[in-house]
């Protein structure tokens, strides 16, 4: 099977379409068939890092890779960045501001939960530079079948 890409587009503080994209790759994925707990776990992962783009980062995209060995979950912005990652990974932390707050976000577990879902997580990020979180998530290879 040759990879399949998808490309959504994101829009900074679009609060009003923001998660669509990770509804998308949801709906894509349930299409062909993957198993559930492996969606759930992209579906969590890429909702997290969309929300991130959305509330603290800038416009960009989120793309989604669908190879025969793996989905890759890439989510870029030209936001201002994340000065110390070490620290925006720390579980509880967050720099959400008030509006995003009072719409439920700000439990500064969206990180700590794409480290935990994602196979591989890289963040790549910098200060005036946006921010990029690529995540990989392996699918196993189909079972034998006992006859
Ligand atoms: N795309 C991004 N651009 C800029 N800062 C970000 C981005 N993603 C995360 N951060 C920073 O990392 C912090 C922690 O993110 P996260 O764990 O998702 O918690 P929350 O979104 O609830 O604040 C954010 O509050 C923000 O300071
Ligand atoms: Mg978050």
């Amino acid at each position: 099977m040759a990879s399949v890409t998808k490309r959504f587009p994101l829009r900074a503080r679009d609060f009003l379409h923001a998660g669509e994209a990770s509804i998308q790759v949801q709906a894509f994925l349930k299409t062909m068939r993957l198993d559930p707990g492996l969606i759930r776990r992209i579906a969590i992962c890429s909702y997290e890092a969309e929300m991130n783009a959305v509330i603290h980062g800038g416009n960009g995209e989120l793309e989604m890779t669908l190879a025969e060995d793996r989905i890759v979950i890439e989510v870029r912005d030209e936001g201002a960045g994340i000065a110390d990652i070490e620290l925006a990974m720390q579980p509880g932390y967050s720099t959400a501001d008030e509006t995003a707050r009072e719409m439920g976000f700000g439990a500064g577990m969206g990180l700590p939960n794409m480290k935990t879902h994602a196979d591989e997580l890289e963040l790549a990020s910098a200060p005036g530079r946006g921010t990029r979180a690529r995540m990989i998530f392996r699918r196993r290879p189909p079972q034998e079948k006992t006859p």
